[in-house]
């Protein structure tokens, strides 16, 4: 089983979305192992967002991930990474299908509701820089056999 990384940014929070995407990932068959809302400093923004630095949207990237609280979470699932991404369409709203959580509810690159690891390699990183290992939990739900 694969896991991954996802983050519903500070506008998801705002406009209330928390619900509805996370119950998008559950109802497709994805297990949340780790859950929990923060408020992301400075400091985390910019490890979280390092190989960024230097690009026209780095600032106002790391303004609007801190400006409000986020909802962190590790979902873990057969392909999870590459569920989640197709989950979420492409990074710009405009560009992504309306189905998708971007597609349906963004309106704006800069605005864009969630965030998902783009690799194995990435999703390992960034659940260890926002989790602790304990408050990874590892059960069983029985479901598999339903789902593969
Ligand atoms: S790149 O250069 O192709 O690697 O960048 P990309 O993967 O498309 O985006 C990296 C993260 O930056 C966010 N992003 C933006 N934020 C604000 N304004 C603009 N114009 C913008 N362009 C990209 C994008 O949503 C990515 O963040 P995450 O959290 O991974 O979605």
């Amino acid at each position: 089983m694969e896991r991954t990384y996802v983050m519903i940014k500070p506008d998801g929070v705002q406009r209330n979305l928390v619900g509805e995407i996370i119950s998008r990932f559950e109802k497709k068959g994805l297990k949340i192992v780790a859950l929990k809302m923060l408020q992301i400093s400075r400091e985390l923004a910019d490890r979280h967002y390092g190989e960024h630095k230097g690009k026209p949207f780095f600032e106002p990237l790391v303004q609007y991930i801190t400006s409000g609280p986020v909802v962190a979470m590790v979902l873990e699932g057969k392909d999870a990474v590459t569920t989640v991404r197709d989950m979420m369409g492409p990074t710009n709203p405009l560009k992504a299908a309306p189905g998708t959580i971007r597609g349906t509810f963004g309106m704006d690159i800069g605005r864009n509701v969630v965030h998902g690891s783009d690799a194995p390699e990435s999703a390992a990183r960034e659940i260890a820089l926002f989790f602790a290992p304990e408050e990874i939990i590892e059960y069983n739900k029985n479901v598999d056999t339903w789902l593969y």
